[in-house]
């Protein structure tokens, strides 16, 4: 019921703040000056998957609260999931599932640059419908309940830069965006895990959107903020105008799609060279590895 709804949105974000402030404290004190262990990380999948204690003990309290308040919901974490495991069983169609990355951007928190984050989704028969991210050291806290609106610190509704003048994309997509796009994991060669051939071929994306609004292909900037929930959060605000990212997991993207859907934004599974302009925007659908997410116009 919508009762019931409101009652896990509230419990999802004192979560998120709790989170968060874990992430802040252990933030500080691999950082404190002692220096010992400051960048302790081990590696998983690969040189460039990383995880640190901090991702583990946060996930382990995440999922303590949620099993204990929820003992009938299933839960996916990204330290939980087993490597290797069928991806297939990951999202119920029909349990009530949370899907939670406790430290998204370990690299960035690794090297104490500070776009990184909590993230919390509770999916109903599959669907992001609540999304909590709270990036503690830049106090950010976004959050969406399917129905409730998107918001920044629990008082500013997303989209925040609203332009009236530039359109939604895909419709008439206007030079002068700025568009994000992570480099990812895979650091294999060849045409599915080149990385340089990944992102080139999303920049020439990037200028063809941009000249088809008449501005010679001009793009203001293209950034990679190493969180892909931070990418899907920007782009909910109205930051980004657009975010692509191929190597996506589920609890990567979850929590950002709700906040990013609430506050106007579309997202899809799309890969670069379609055309965003032209294509159809279907329904998203949790466990593909590609996503691309526009932004609101917010007028
Ligand atoms: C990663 C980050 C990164 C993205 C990867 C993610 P993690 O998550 O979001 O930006 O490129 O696809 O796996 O490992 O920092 O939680």
């Amino acid at each position: 019921t919508e009762r019931e709804l409101d009652e896990i949105y509230a419990f999802a974000v004192q979560l998120g703040k709790d989170a968060g402030k874990l992430l802040l404290e252990a933030a500080q004190s691999r950082f404190n000056g002692s220096g010992q262990g400051a960048q302790a990380f081990e590696e998983k999948d690969s040189a460039v998957d990383i995880v640190t204690k901090t991702d583990e003990d946060v996930e382990a309290f995440i999922k303590t609260s949620i099993t204990q308040k929820y003992p009938s919901h299933a839960f996916i974490g990204e330290e939980t999931y087993s490597k290797g495991a069928s991806r297939a069983y990951l999202i119920s169609p029909t349990t009530p599932t949370w899907c939670v990355d406790p430290l998204d951007g370990t690299v960035n928190y690794t090297h104490l640059f500070p776009m990184f984050c909590v993230s919390i989704a509770f999916l109903v028969r599959g669907r992001p419908t609540i999304g909590v991210v709270y990036a503690p050291f830049l106090n950010q806290l976004f959050t969406a309940c399917r129905g409730r609106g998107a918001w920044l610190n629990e008082t500013q509704r997303l989209p925040l830069v609203r332009n009236p003048t530039i359109p939604p994309m895909p419709a008439n997509a206007p030079g002068g965006c700025v568009f994000s796009c992570e480099w990812g994991k895979d650091r294999r060669d060849g045409p599915e895990g080149n990385m340089t051939r990944k992102v080139e071929s999303f920049m020439n994306m990037a200028a063809e959107v941009g000249s088809r609004g008449g501005k010679g292909g001009m793009v203001h900037g293209m950034r990679s903020l190493g969180s892909a929930t931070m990418d899907l959060a920007y782009t909910a605000m109205g930051a980004f105008d657009i975010w692509w990212e191929g190597g996506c997991w589920e609890w990567d993207v979850a929590a950002g799609i709700a906040i990013l859907q609430e506050a106007g934004g579309l997202i899809t599974t799309a890969n670069p060279p379609e055309d965003p302009l032209t294509a159809e925007i279907p329904e998203v659908r949790l466990g593909s590895r590609l996503y691309l997410a526009i932004r609101s116009g917010g007028g």
